[in-house]
């Protein structure tokens, strides 16, 4: 199973805002997400999941949080009381693909591990609080780009360690 990070990045690395929401509204790009993840299991952090405030549609909303008590009211979402229990959980589905949605705190653990990540450069500096985590291009090859109006998506996946 591939686990691959999605993610939509500013030029200055800022992902969210401290109150849940995103710095930006770019229809163009929500759809190249939808249109990647659909069918596919989603993973989030419980932030993330809040700022959703419903599970996306399509999709197997898997949702982690520390917080033993967490209940949604979607019964349909997953919850896990740890990121790995959920890889793990898809792993053992036999999922083709896990797709690995954020926010920054999963991220900064999942980018250990992913085999791969697409990243949509948004092209502005952004305000936030909230950054994806930092990582060395060395480790990761660039498989394509695809360059849009307001974003550019890059492909990447990790390189094969010696
Ligand atoms: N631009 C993008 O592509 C994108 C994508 C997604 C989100 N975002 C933005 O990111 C921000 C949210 O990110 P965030 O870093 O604040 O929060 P987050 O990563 O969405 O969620 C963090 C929460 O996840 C749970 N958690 C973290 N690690 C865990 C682990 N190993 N096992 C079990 N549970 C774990 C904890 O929940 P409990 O506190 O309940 O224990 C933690 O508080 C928002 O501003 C959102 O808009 C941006």
């Amino acid at each position: 199973m591939k686990k691959i990070i999605i993610a939509a990045v500013a030029e200055n690395g800022i992902i969210g805002k401290e109150d849940g929401t995103l710095p930006w509204h770019i229809k163009e790009e929500f759809q190249h997400f939808k249109s990647t993840t659909l069918n596919h299991p989603i993973i989030m952090g419980r932030k993330t999941f809040n700022s959703l405030g419903k599970p996306l549609k399509g999709r197997l909303n898997i949702v982690v949080t520390r917080d033993l008590n967490f209940k949604s009211e979607f019964d349909e979402v997953k919850i896990f009381s740890d990121l790995m229990e959920a890889i793990n959980f898809c792993e053992e589905q036999n999922f083709e693909k896990t797709f690995i949605i954020g926010g920054g705190e999963i991220y900064k653990q999942a980018i250990e591990f992913v085999d791969e990540m697409i990243l949509s450069i948004i092209k502005i500096s952004a305000e936030g609080s909230v950054k994806f985590p930092d990582y060395n291009l060395e480790d990761w090859e660039i498989m394509n780009e695809d360059e849009k109006e307001k974003f550019t998506i890059k492909y990447f996946q990790r390189r094969n360690k010696i």
